[in-house]
This record gives C-alpha cells, structure tokens and sequence, in this order.
C-alpha cells in the first residue's frame, strides 16, 4: 500500500519531469549527496535546445543580485511542516470556504501548492516596502545563523528571524529581493490559468520589483504600473513631497481578461424605479451593420406621442397601434443601419429599458437606458476612495484604537476585486501579507454589495505588536490577533446591515455573506523522524516506535495534514461519525474517507470501502502485519476498486 509523502511538493523534481516532457534528451543522471541516483538536466545541452546560435557563456540580459541561486533552491525545497486547524479561534468552521493561515507566507506557500495549484484567481500583496524601517523576516537560506546574529544581533526565543532591514545593512536590496522572489515564484504556480496578481509597493523598490515580476511572470505578461495617489498633500522625503505609491499588475498569461469596473466619476442624472441610467441610442451607428446583412434587426418601433413620462420619455410599442408613430432605424450615407438589439430581446424590454426621446428637431430616437456605466480601469488613482487615510479610518471605526499602521483603503482592494474575479463563481482570492486583513473585508463587502461568492484565503505572520503599541495595550500581541478580530467585526457588521435594510416593494431579501473563515497554523509535521527515514531504523527500532505520529497531534490534524498531501481544499466540508468504536472522517461527501484509529478492524475497513470513497486513508500501525494490509488491498479491490487508498 502506498504512504503518504507528508512533505510539501519537492518542486525541483516537478520542474525536470516538466522539462523531461519537452526536451527529454537533456535529462541525465547524476547521484545526490546520499549517493541515490537521481534524474538531472544536462543544462549546458538546454542552453543549446533554446538557442539558435551557438553557447560559449556569453553575457546577457540578465537581473541577478546576492542571493538569487539560494532563493531559487529555496522556492523549491520541500519543507516537512504543516498546517493544523485551529477550531477554536475560527468562526463558522463548518460552513465557510474562507481561510485564515498564520504562519511565514514561505511555507505556508509551499504547502498550498498542492491543493490551490491553478486554482487561485486573483492575489493580492502588500509586502514590507524596504523602506530602511521595516522588518523583514530573514529567510534561513540567505546566510547562516552566525553571521546573522553578527550582523543584526536579533533573534527571538523561537530563534524567529524577524529583522529590521535598514540601509547600512550591505545587502540591504538584496535581501529584499531574495525575500520577495521564491514567495513570487510559488505564488505564480496558483495563480489559475486566467489569474492575475496585484502587488503593491513604492519608490524604494518599484523598479526591482518589477525586474523579478518580469522575470516569474514574463515581461509578455505586464498588465499595468498603476500610480495609486494615497496622500494628496505629500509627505516629505527630501526635495520633492511624495504622493503616491504603486500597484505592479501582472497576468498569469494571455488568457488574462480584466473586467471593466463602475465608473465613479460618471454619476447618474436620470433615474425611475430600477435605479439611476443613461442614455444610449438603440440604433447601431456603425453603417457596416445593415439592413443587408442584418435583416433582423431592422424593424419598427411604435411611438405614443402623448405619453411622456418623468424623464421626458415616451411609451414605446413593438406591435402597430392606431395613431402611434412608426420608426425604423435611420438611413446613414444611403445604407439603411439596424438596431442593436433583435426583436425578441427589444420586446423583453419596452418601456422598461428602451422607450424613445425626442430631439431637439422634432424627431425621434429610441434609446436604452444604461444603467451600467463601466469603463476600463485607468493607470492613475487619485480619487478620495483609494486615500491612505481611508483606511486608519475605517480600521478605527471598528476597534476604537488605532491598532495597526498604514492599512490599505478597502475601497482600493474593493476595486481591484471588481476588476479581477468574477462575483459569483466562487473565485478565491489570496493575500499573503495580509497584515489587518483588509482584504478580507473588502471581499465580504463587495459580497454584501453585490450578492457575490468571493472567497479569501489571508496569511499573516504572527509578528508581535509592540508593547508601547496601541494594539498591544488593547490585548492584541500578534498581527494575526488583530485581523482575525476585524474580519469577526467587520463580517457581525456587514451581515447585520443585510438584516437591517429596508426593503423595497418587490425588492428580495439580500442573502447573507459568508463571513466566517477557518484558522490554521504553520506547525512542524505530524509524523516522527522514523516516518521519513523508515530505511535506516532496524526492524527493532521500528517496533519501539509503535507510532510514527506525533503524540500531541489530533485526528483532525492528521486529516488536514493528508488533505494539504492529497491535493484537497482545505475548506472542504467533513463530518465525523463512530463505526464500531473508530472515529471515521468523511471528506466532501466522499472524496476522503480518513480513520487514524489504532487497530481498525476489518469490519471498519469493510464498511469504509461499502461507500466506495475516491480516497481512503488509514494509520500505518493501525495494521499489525504485512498480512493485514494485503487483506486490506484485497477488501478495496473487492468492494471499492476505484478507491485509492493509502497509510500515513
Ligand atoms: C504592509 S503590511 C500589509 C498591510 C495590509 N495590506 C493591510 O491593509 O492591513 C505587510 C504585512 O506582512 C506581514 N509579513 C511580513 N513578512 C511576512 C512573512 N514572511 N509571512 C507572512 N506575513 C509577513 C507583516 O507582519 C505585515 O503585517
């Protein structure tokens, strides 16, 4: 029966298959540091595949900085750590499909890639902007541990390597880049096919940015530099008062499609009983649609002169009434033009969103009111929504004190949703420096606005607030206290505006948003040393350990632990029932059925396989025997030959 690995993806390993697939004569052998033989990549041969001309190690266009070669190994090392659930602390644990991850973004990152790979729509970032003030958490890769206290002279009691990057530090940029860079990388593997990631940042570190974004993402792939005015009066940072920062846009690829978002600026002066509207002509102006190649969308409207409503609009008809008015659509440079509509969507529609104006000439139009107007997002941001004091503000309304610096106006988050994920496909949308989760409130209120499915999965370092800091006085000692807090208030808020709003006649009841979200926390993995290296134990060793599992870990760490292994959304639904006194964790109606109980019996495993899961997954010492897991094999084979099932 095959194991679990319960390591992240070793993506070293993924990217020379990859490669393998398309140039498999550059694969080659080679033994790794245990002495295994191991597939390689004859790079020198790869460097031929992609060139035309011949390679002798010549210079080329190239963005390096210390650090770079580390930071690639480090995007693709496997790390034995996982993710375990904190019930407790999450808020509507069975229902919601929003997520709250504490821990470093890095690993959290890598144990992602499995369960989100393509499967993320839109993310959005706010790293530290380098600034010279700002901690940065040192990556263990980019130098060793005594150099390290040398240089800073900072290390926690959990040997926690959060470090103030200040520029007498003779790295100071690269170390910014070598942080940025496997967490971009990792991030592009979830961004889905049509995804699009938004990251925001200022001068200090714009133009690197944008050098490693153009290399992960590819320079094809640049959407936008857009310039984000978040203070009008300017600060000043010697000469020249700063205004602005930015937000680097880049695709996944070319399936890419922004949406156009409302115009703001274009506020509505004709309103009736739907909402506000403008006025479009329904003829098609462009003479290159017409009567001759398309008929059937020229045909007559009819007009009632005499009846003119508030907007000084008049009733339409599409059947001929005695006395109304006929008109087809105008003639233009002798072609006879058409509508733009045909008559079975015109006829949905009369009087409700088309009826005809007249004009100052006496004649008619007929026109559709536009209630919509959208336009396509503009590079330059400077309206009062995206103000950088939007956002302390919002931020105090909801705790009172100010508890965090410089969160990001929730309007500007709002807007890129509005411009990135479709409302009602139930796309998700990741922040992994998600600091007082606006983002996550600007989802739950674009929900709550528009009725939407968005889902969010926020990450956050449990940095420690300062203890002179309002937010640490107010009981909150970490950075994750403080945003999971505000989705709790902001969600009790924004739910509770929905019950309280006066409806209209006719008018549905709102449904309320989901605005709960399940907590997990970066911890060392479930399994024992013996687990990863059960070659070197001797058989006697192995039976001392008669669990491979740590002992402090529950069934539902273990469940969550084989559903980041499996591949398996982290906010699929379970439920848990007892067959014959062992506990049994049903996955997604199916998908998964786990039981961790030490010595199951074949009744258990009788019945788990009568339901015929796609996966099952049992405790390796559940079985006592080689003999008992072929007789498990056998059961599957008999009852559930579809099912794939594995040990941990
Ligand atoms: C500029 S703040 C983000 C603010 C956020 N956009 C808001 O509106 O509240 C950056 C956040 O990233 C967090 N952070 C820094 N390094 C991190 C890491 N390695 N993993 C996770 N979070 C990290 C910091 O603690 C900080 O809260």
């Amino acid at each position: 029966m095959q194991r679990l690995k319960m390591e992240s993806v070793d993506i070293t390993k993924k990217n020379i298959q990859k490669i393998a697939e398309f140039f498999p004569n550059v694969i080659t052998e080679t033994r790794d540091k245990d002495g295994r033989v191991t597939k390689a990549i004859n790079f020198e041969l790869l460097k031929q595949e992609l060139s035309s001309e011949l390679i002798d190690g010549e210079e080329c266009y190239d963005f390096t900085w210390v650090g770079k070669k580390a930071s690639i190994i480090e995007a693709n090392r496997p790390i034995r750590k996982t993710l375990r659930p904190c019930v407790e602390e999450s808020k509507d644990w069975e229902t919601t499909g929003n997520l709250y991850i504490e821990g470093d973004n890095l690993d959290v990152l890598k144990l992602l890639q499995e369960s989100y790979l393509n499967s993320i729509k839109m993310i959005y970032i706010d790293p530290p902007y380098n600034t010279g003030k700002d901690f940065i958490y040192k990556d263990s890769f980019t130098m060793d541990k005594d150099d390290y206290e040398e240089e800073i002279g900072l290390y926690d009691e959990d040997e926690n390597r959060l470090f103030q990057n200040t520029d007498s530090n003779g790295r100071f940029h690269s170390d910014w880049c070598s942080m940025m860079y496997p967490r971009l990388k990792l991030a592009r593997n979830l961004l889905s096919e049509d995804g699009v990631i938004f990251v925001s940042i200022d001068d200090n570190e714009v133009h690197n940015l944008r050098k490693i974004c153009d290399e992960v993402f590819g320079e094809d792939n640049f959407v936008a530099q857009i310039t984000v005015v978040g203070n009008p009066r300017g600060r000043d940072y010697g000469g020249v008062a700063r205004m602005h920062d930015y937000i680097l846009v880049f695709s996944k690829s070319d399936r890419t499609k922004l949406n156009l978002i409302e115009d703001k600026a274009n506020k509505f002066s004709l309103f009736d009983d739907i909402g506000g509207f403008e006025l479009r002509e329904l003829r098609n102006r462009n003479i290159k649609f017409n009567i001759n190649n398309r008929p059937n969308l020229y045909y007559p409207f009819y007009i009632n002169e005499t009846n003119i409503d508030e907007n000084g609009l008049y009733e339409i008809s599409l059947k001929r009434v005695d006395g109304w008015l006929e008109l087809y659509p105008l003639e233009s440079q002798g072609v006879k033009t058409v509508w733009r509509w045909g008559k079975q969507k015109s006829a949905e529609n009369v009087n409700v969103n088309i009826k005809a104006k007249k004009m100052r000439n006496g004649s008619y139009q007929i026109v559709e009111k536009y209630r919509e107007p959208r336009v396509m997002a503009r590079s330059v941001w400077w309206d009062k929504e995206t103000n950088t004091e939007k956002g302390t503000l919002l931020l105090k309304e909801l705790f009172a004190v100010k508890c965090f610096d410089y969160p990001k106006p929730m309007e500007m988050i709002k807007r890129i949703c509005e411009m990135s994920v479709d409302f009602d496909a139930g796309d998700i949308i990741l922040d992994f420096f998600s600091g007082s989760a606006t983002t996550a409130h600007a989802v739950m209120q674009l929900n709550a606005e528009d009725g939407g499915n968005r889902k969010f999965i926020m990450v956050q370092l449990p940095e420690p607030t300062d203890e002179k800091s309002e937010a640490y006085k107010a009981g909150y000692n970490n950075i994750c206290e403080i945003g999971k807090e505000r989705i709790r208030r902001a969600g009790d808020k924004i739910n509770e505006e929905i019950k309280n709003e006066q409806l209209k006649i006719g008018e549905e009841e709102k449904k309320l948003v989901d605005i709960g979200f399940r907590v997990l926390k970066v911890d060392s993995t479930n399994m024992k040393d013996v687990y990863y290296a059960a070659e070197e134990y001797s058989q006697q060793t192995l039976m001392k350990h008669v669990s491979n599992i740590k002992d402090d870990r529950t069934d539902t760490d273990l469940l969550y632990g084989v559903l980041i292994d499996w591949g398996l959304p982290l906010s699929l639904s379970h439920k848990t029932e007892e067959i014959e006194g062992a506990k049994v964790h049903t996955v997604d109606e199916g998908s998964l059925i786990a039981c961790f109980t030490e010595n199951v019996s074949e009744n258990v495993v009788r019945e788990i396989a009568r339901r015929q899961p796609l996966r099952a997954v049992f405790r390796d010492s559940s079985f006592r025997d080689s003999a008992d897991k072929i007789n498990i094999v056998e059961i599957f084979k008999l009852l559930a030959p579809n099912t794939s099932v594995k040990v941990i």
